[in-house]
């Protein structure tokens, strides 16, 4: 898809916001394949550059420094290293995992910035927006929450309902209230600087609409066109926020630049960063050449969700700019689902990538391999853990490590390790195969096939077995010990080929292959064949990949069950800071008494759950309580309790629960009982 052979490649990967860790969803989406295509591309012996780094601007840092009582500052500061850690242990090979709060990323924005500004690009004005009366500050769209109006969720956010998925403004939202009062948020005017997607709308059909066809995934033209379809309208580039880049204006103070304005243009800062690094030219990597022949060729991989940014606005920026190139590709993937759900940060509900070091730990390869072979390419694809159990078994352990793990130990069982004159592969028909698994390796990740591309590695360890199941070497070696070294030594070039043709996909593996042939591979180049020397001695064997036992599979699976459990209980709200004011009938309908807990116990099969007996002065009922974690059964018998007794009864785990227990719950999650200080008595009204 990449239509022509370029001199130079740039490769970005979308930044991702240093407001937590990463999960796998990430890793499958825009990492995973980048890192790939780019190994390949240096195999190729191609000039590259690789760049990345963290989105530490916009509202999803403030939200989040906000949630944990502290600062931006220091939200970016532990996330961006959590998050170069993760990358660095999965061997993601940027050239460089850079941050837009470096002062190269804000110096670069503001210039971009000034440069559309002088040129009169921007529409500058005056629109009605939501502001905080308390806080006295406007509000950016993830700091209203209201209902959905499209499913009547109550916690929609002012940009999108996380239940139905529907995009939405804050002015859409029902009943919209503010995060940081919980007061309903009035409507004031602001002045914006807007960049005039509709005038460039013409263009963009053409470079776009005409040029893109056929060329661009079909997920990505699709959405692209669908975009286009509806008409762009003008896009503010510019917030009224206290976090991110200043506006370069003396008018615009206070206010800052719109964080998908300034993120893509941290692929550019990242660049000159890298280049003044390294003593290279960092515009021979984005700005229009002289010739086009020399322009490079951009690509851009991300999640689908950053497809209208990276194939409309960012170019458009480009465009208006008028020096800069425009992306050649932009191969976005669809996402990743884990276990029948869809992977959310907020709920926790994913594999998160350094709590799967801390259980698998050096099986980075494996999860690549799963990722790589289900990666979403076309359409949402999904994780299971009893899949990653049997492609790991099945596949890296069963073939391509099976594979390996013969040969090596036949070859120092027969002849000590040692090639003899054994430069060459002599079988025709295998080295055809080969150079047909290289050609086909290649056009798949030309076409961003990446699950086509492992698979046609896979196919040569199969390969190797086969040959080696057919040729029997031994049995051949009491007769004929010259041709049992004749096969092991083709075998042991297919693993050569295997150390080779997985530096792209599974890096940490092809470093143990290269290490048990005692070969060295610091050219990382396809056309570097690996010769034996007479006599070379080959290291001893090392296991490459180990079976994953049910116990492991089965504690992941509980792991998720058990978080879901707890957010059962919690029903989702704790993230909101404040909720909409009520009303004094609405408290008083609410019918709290001072009750006792008569008995306890864990629900079976859980981990969060106590089932309660409990003395409300009325009756004495079940309620079931998220507890289990911090109170033991035995020590909370007795215990007075503040219990609301008219909440619908609801089953948990099959039992019925009648009511819900009154805890306050500190930042760390730590819970106490809301209960009288002293002997109170049951029944008593809570007012
Ligand atoms: O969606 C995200 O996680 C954004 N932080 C991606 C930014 S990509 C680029 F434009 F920087
Ligand atoms: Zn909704």
């Amino acid at each position: 898809m990449t239509d022509k052979d370029f001199k130079r490649y740039t490769i970005t990967s979308a930044l991702p916001y240093a407001n937590g860790p990463l999960h796998i969803g990430h890793l499958a989406g825009a990492y995973l394949p980048a890192d790939i295509f780019v190994r390949h591309l240096r195999l190729k012996n191609k000039d590259v550059v690789y760049v990345c780094g963290s989105d530490e601007h916009g509202a999803a840092i403030t939200i989040k420094a906000k949630k944990e009582g502290t600062t931006p500052q220091a939200i970016i500061d532990q996330y961006h290293n959590q998050i170069k850690k993760s990358f660095e242990d999965f061997g993601i090979a940027f050239d460089i995992y850079h941050r837009t709060s470096s002062a190269i990323h804000h110096d670069l924005s503001q210039e971009f910035f000034l440069n559309l500004y002088e040129k009169g690009e921007f529409i500058e004005k005056f629109s009605d927006q939501y502001f905080d009366e308390e806080y006295q500050q406007f509000l950016a769209d993830r700091y209203i929450i209201g209902t959905c109006p499209n499913c009547g969720n109550d916690n929609a956010y002012g940009d999108q309902c996380e239940k139905c998925g529907t995009s939405l403004s804050p002015t859409d939202l029902i009943n919209p209230r503010s995060t940081l009062s919980g007061n309903a948020p009035i409507l004031k005017p602001t002045k914006h600087w807007y960049l005039p997607l509709d005038k460039y709308q013409p263009w963009l059909e053409k470079w776009l609409l005409e040029g893109k066809k056929d060329v661009w995934k079909t997920n990505v033209y699709g959405q692209c066109s669908s975009w286009l379809k509806q008409g762009l309208q003008p896009r503010s580039m510019t917030r009224d926020l206290d976090w991110g880049i200043d506006v370069p204006l003396k008018e615009a103070e206070g206010k800052k630049l719109y964080v998908w304005m300034d993120a893509p243009i941290g692929y550019i800062s990242a660049t000159k960063q890298w280049a003044t690094d390294h003593d290279k030219d960092w515009q021979l990597y984005w700005k229009k050449q002289p010739n086009e022949v020399d322009n490079a060729c951009l690509i851009h991989f991300i999640g689908k969700d950053n497809i209208v940014f990276h194939c409309i606005t960012f170019p458009s920026i480009l465009h208006a700019h008028g020096d800069y190139i425009l992306p050649t590709q932009v191969p976005a993937n669809e996402f990743l689902n884990l276990e029948g759900d869809k992977l959310s940060t907020s709920r926790n509900h994913a594999v998160w990538l350094h709590e799967y070091l801390e259980d698998f730990p050096n099986k980075q390869d494996e999860l690549r391999y799963v990722l790589t072979s289900i990666m979403p390419e076309t359409s949402d694809s999904e994780f299971t853990w009893k899949d990653y159990q049997a492609r790991v078994n099945n596949e890296l352990v069963a073939i391509l490590g099976n594979f390996v793990n013969r040969v090596m130990i036949l070859m120092h069982k027969y002849f000590e390790g040692k090639v003899f004159g054994g430069e060459k592969l002599t079988n025709q028909a295998l080295y055809d195969l080969i150079g047909k698994a290289y050609d086909d390796v290649d056009g798949y990740l030309t076409e961003f096939k990446f699950r086509n591309a492992i698979a046609a590695l896979m196919d040569v360890a199969r390969l190797g077995n086969k040959y080696l199941t057919e040729n029997e070497p031994w049995k051949t070696f009491k007769e004929n010990p010259g041709e049992a070294k004749d096969v092991l030594q083709n075998c042991l070039h297919i693993i050569a080929h295997l150390a080779t043709l997985s530096q792209a996909f599974l890096p940490h593996t092809s470093k143990k292959l290269f290490a048990m042939l005692n070969v060295e591979n610091n050219t990382l180049s396809y056309d570097q064949e690996i010769a034996f020397a007479d006599g070379h001695q080959l290291n001893p064997a090392s296991l490459l990949f180990e079976k994953v036992e049910d116990e492991a599979v089965e504690a992941q699976i509980k792991k998720l069950d058990d978080r879901k459990e707890w957010i059962a209980m919690e029903d989702t709200a704790a993230i909101i800071p404040s909720k909409a004011d009520i009303t004094f009938d609405d408290f008083s309908a609410m019918d709290i008494r001072t009750g006792k807990i008569l008995a306890a116990e864990k629900v079976a099969k859980t981990k969060k759950l106590l089932r309660l007996t409990v003395d409300t002065g009325i009756d004495q009922r079940t309620v079931v309580s998220g507890i289990a974690e911090f109170f033991e059964p035995e020590n909370i018998v007795g215990q007075q309790v503040s219990i609301l007794i008219n909440l619908a009864p609801r089953e948990i785990k099959g039992i019925i629960s009648q009511g819900m227990i009154l805890m306050a719950e500190n930042s760390d999650g730590k819970l106490t009982f809301v209960a009288p200080k002293e002997e109170f008595g049951v029944g008593s009204v809570v007012r």
